[in-house]
């Protein structure tokens, strides 16, 4: 695989080819992902979780992202590393600026933040500065206590309303790219066509231009498997080939399919 770019991933959407993102949180599974050529690796926030074994992703901290952005830029030098500004790390343009900063130092190619509108300032000045940027809308996991729960968002035609306008705003902040998290897959579907940036989709339907999963979820290492997620482990005893399984049944449009979604 050739090192990817952003211009890798945007031309992957202009050819409608669909495109896997995974996450990863240490050097030797980077390294496996770089091998079984999936094109984006996101160290995500999610490691509070996994790795951590805290209860939400509320308590990891910029250390921790330093320090498992740096072990997996290590460990890969061909997929395009997406590091998660933690929680309140973006509460202001300044501390954005800062840490976002800090994260493109450790090994990071794009940083992503979760939230819409009032991030539009912050996406800009990132984005003027250099740093490329991935918006995150629906479910946003740093906000679960404000969201009432892990719950699907824009179920309702307000909700639904709200996500698209926010999608909107990022892409013309200057967002490189957006993953919406558990929205109906009607909903996914149509911001996906509107925007003209590449749209990852995790609980979002098989109709975005590229799916993520969380490494420890599709090995079947977490205790409670999401119903979005597909054990790729199951049907093999390697690492390496559940990763390339993974690739290709995102790559071949045969995950997720539409019991992966919701309606
Ligand atoms: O932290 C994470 O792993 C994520 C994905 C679930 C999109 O944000």
């Amino acid at each position: 695989m050739k090192s990817v770019t952003i211009n890798t991933l945007n031309n992957h959407k202009a050819g409608g080819d669909k495109f896997p993102v995974i996450t990863a949180y240490d050097s030797a599974f980077a390294h496996q992902i770089e091998l079984a050529g999936i094109d984006v690796i996101l160290v995500g926030d999610s490691l509070g979780n996994v790795i951590l074994g805290y209860s939400s992703t509320v308590p990891v901290t910029m250390d921790d992202m330093l320090h498992h952005t740096g072990a997996v830029s290590r460990g890969n030098s061909k997929s395009l590393i997406i590091a998660d500004m933690p929680f309140m790390s973006y509460a202001t343009e300044e501390a954005t600026l800062a840490n976002a900063a800090l994260l493109m130092q450790a090994g990071a190619q794009m940083v992503k933040v979760e939230g819409g509108a009032w991030l539009e300032e912050s996406v800009f000045s990132l984005s003027q500065r250099g740093v490329p940027v991935c918006g995150h809308l629906g479910l946003t996991p740093q906000s679960f206590n404000k969201l009432g729960g892990y719950k699907v968002q824009g179920r309702d035609d307000e909700g639904a309303e709200l996500i698209l306008r926010d999608a909107k705003i990022l892409q013309e902040a200057g967002a490189d790219m957006l993953v919406l998290e558990c929205v109906p897959t009607n909903l996914a579907t149509a911001i996906t066509k509107v925007l003209d940036i590449p749209v990852i989709g995790i609980g979002a339907g098989p109709n975005t231009d590229a799916q993520v999963l969380v490494l420890y979820d599709m090995l079947g290492f977490s205790p409670r498997i999401p119903k979005f997620t597909r054990n790729f482990l199951a049907d093999t005893n390697s690492v390496q080939l559940a990763l390339q399984a993974y690739a290709d049944a995102v790559r071949s449009g045969d995950f997720p399919q539409a019991e992966h979604g919701f309606k």
